[in-house]
C-alpha cells in the first residue's frame, strides 16, 4: 500500500508541476495573444529595424478621406481639402507598420477625376517600381470613381507589387470618420506579402475587393464598396489581412503615350427609348458606346438599330446593364454576333468604358477580340 501510496505522492507532484507549468505558459501565451495584435504582428521599434520595414509610398488625390466640414453645416463638407502628409499624420500606428513617403497628385473630388490625373497617377507608380523607390503604393482616393481609376491601373501597370486605393465616405472631420482606420487597413494590405501578383485592390471598411469587381454600390453607407458579381478579395479583422480567394492573373494593356483615351459614351437605357442619344454620341465622333441596358443588357428596337449603325460605322458597340448584378451574356435577346456588338459579361457601364478605351487605344477595335478581352479579363 505504501510503494502505492508513495507513487501517487510522486506522481501528484510531477503532475502538479506539469500543470503550473502549463498554466504559467498558457498565461504567458495569453498575454502575448491578447496584447493589440499590431503590437504582436510589428515587433519593430529600433531606428535599425525601422529601416527594414516595407516603404509604402502614399499618393493622394482628394476625395472625401481628405474632406474638411464647411461652413454650411449640416453634414456639409469640401473634398480634398487636407493634404497627403496630414492625412498620414492623422492616423496613430502607421510608423509601426510601414516607413512612408507621400506624394499630393491630385486635390480633388473623384467625380472631378480625369485622364491626365490618371496618367500621372500610372507614370508615378510605375516609376516608384521600376526604380525601386517603393515597395507598395497606397493611393488616397474619392469613391465615386474609385473604381474606375482601379481598373484604368489595374489594366495598365507592369508589375506585381501591391498597390491600395482607399477612401472613406465620412470627412476627416465628422464625428465617426472612417477614413483613418480606412488608411491603416489599406497599409496593412498593401505591406502584407499576401497582397503581391494580386493586381490593383480597394481596401474600405475591413474589406478587401479586386479592381474588376469592386463597385460603389451606397451613396452614403461606410460598406458602399462591394465586389456584386466577383465576390470580394478578403478581409483585415483586429489588424489580421485574410484573402479568401486565389490569385486571378492581371490583364494587361498598354498604356497610351498620352491623355485623352478615346472618346467612349455610356448611353442609358430606359423606357421609351428612341435613337436620340445614340445619333448624338455617333455625331460627337464617339469611338465606342457603352450601353447601360435594362437586364440582360436590353434596349428598344430604334436604339439597337442606332447601335447597329454605329458598329457598321466602326464604333466599338458594348452591351452593359443598368441593373447592379450578374453578367451580360452574348446572343440572348439580342443577336450580337449579327449586330457587330460586344457583351460586357461581368463588367457594369463604368468598368466597360474603361476597357473599351484602353482596347481601342491600342488599336483593338474588331468585335471578336474585343470580346475575348471581355472573357479573359478574369
Ligand atoms: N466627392 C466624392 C468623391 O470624391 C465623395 C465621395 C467620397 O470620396 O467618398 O468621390
Amino acid at each position: 500500500m505504501m510503494t502505492i501510496t508513495f507513487l501517487s505522492s510522486t506522481i501528484r507532484k510531477s503532475l502538479v508541476q506539469k500543470l503550473r507549468t502549463a498554466v504559467v505558459a498558457s498565461l504567458a501565451v495569453g498575454l502575448v495573444v491578447g496584447a493589440p495584435v499590431y503590437a504582436q504582428e510589428n515587433p519593430m521599434n529600433t531606428s535599425t529595424q525601422k529601416a527594414a520595414l516595407p516603404r509604402v509610398l502614399l499618393l493622394a488625390t482628394g476625395g472625401t478621406i481628405a474632406g474638411s466640414a464647411d461652413s454650411r453645416g449640416s453634414g456639409a463638407y469640401n473634398a480634398g481639402a487636407i493634404g497627403a502628409q496630414q492625412l498620414i499624420s492623422s492616423v496613430a500606428g502607421l510608423g509601426e507598420l510601414a516607413s512612408l513617403s507621400a506624394e499630393q497628385v491630385a486635390s480633388i473630388g473623384s467625380q472631378d477625376m480625369t485622364d491626365d490625373v490618371w496618367f500621372k497617377l500610372a507614370h508615378r507608380i510605375q516609376e516608384a517600381f521600376d526604380k525601386h523607390e517603393a515597395d507598395s503604393v497606397v493611393i488616397t482616393h474619392g469613391t465615386d470613381t474609385m473604381e474606375e481609376t482601379a481598373y484604368f491601373l489595374s489594366l495598365v501597370l507592369k508589375t506585381d507589387k501591391p498597390v491600395v486605393l482607399v477612401g472613406s465616405m465620412r470627412p476627416a472631420t465628422a464625428l465617426g470618420a472612417d477614413g483613418p482606420a480606412n488608411i491603416y487597413q489599406a497599409v496593412q494590405v498593401a505591406v502584407d506579402r499576401q497582397s503581391i501578383g494580386r493586381g490593383v485592390l480597394v481596401v474600405m471598411n475591413d474589406q478587401i475587393d479586386s479592381a474588376r469587381g469592386v463597385t460603389k454600390t451606397h451613396s452614403t453607407s461606410v460598406q458602399t464598396m462591394q465586389s456584386p458579381n466577383l465576390g470580394s478579395q478578403g478581409y483585415v479583422d483586429l489588424g489580421h489581412v485574410r484573402f479568401l480567394q486565389p490569385v486571378q492573373p492581371s490583364q494587361l494593356l498598354t498604356l497610351p503615350k498620352a491623355a485623352p483615351l478615346p472618346r467612349v459614351e455610356i448611353i442609358y437605357s430606359h423606357s421609351n427609348m428612341d435613337a436620340s442619344q445614340i445619333e448624338h454620341a455617333i455625331a460627337d465622333k464617339a469611338k465606342g458606346i457603352i450601353l447601360a441596358g435594362m437586364g440582360d443588357g436590353n434596349t428598344s428596337k430604334a436604339a439597337l438599330a442606332a447601335l447597329e449603325k454605329a458598329a457598321s460605322q466602326g464604333i466599338v458597340v458594348v452591351r452593359s446593364t443598368r441593373v447592379s448584378k450578374g453578367y451580360v451574356n452574348r446572343d440572348v435577346e439580342v443577336d450580337d454576333s449579327k449586330s457587330g456588338f460586344v457583351a460586357s459579361m461581368d463588367l457594369n457601364p463604368q468598368k466597360a468604358r474603361v476597357l473599351t478605351q484602353l482596347l481601342i487605344a491600342n488599336g483593338i477595335t474588331d468585335p471578336v477580340k474585343v470580346q475575348e478581352a471581355f472573357l479573359n479579363g478574369h
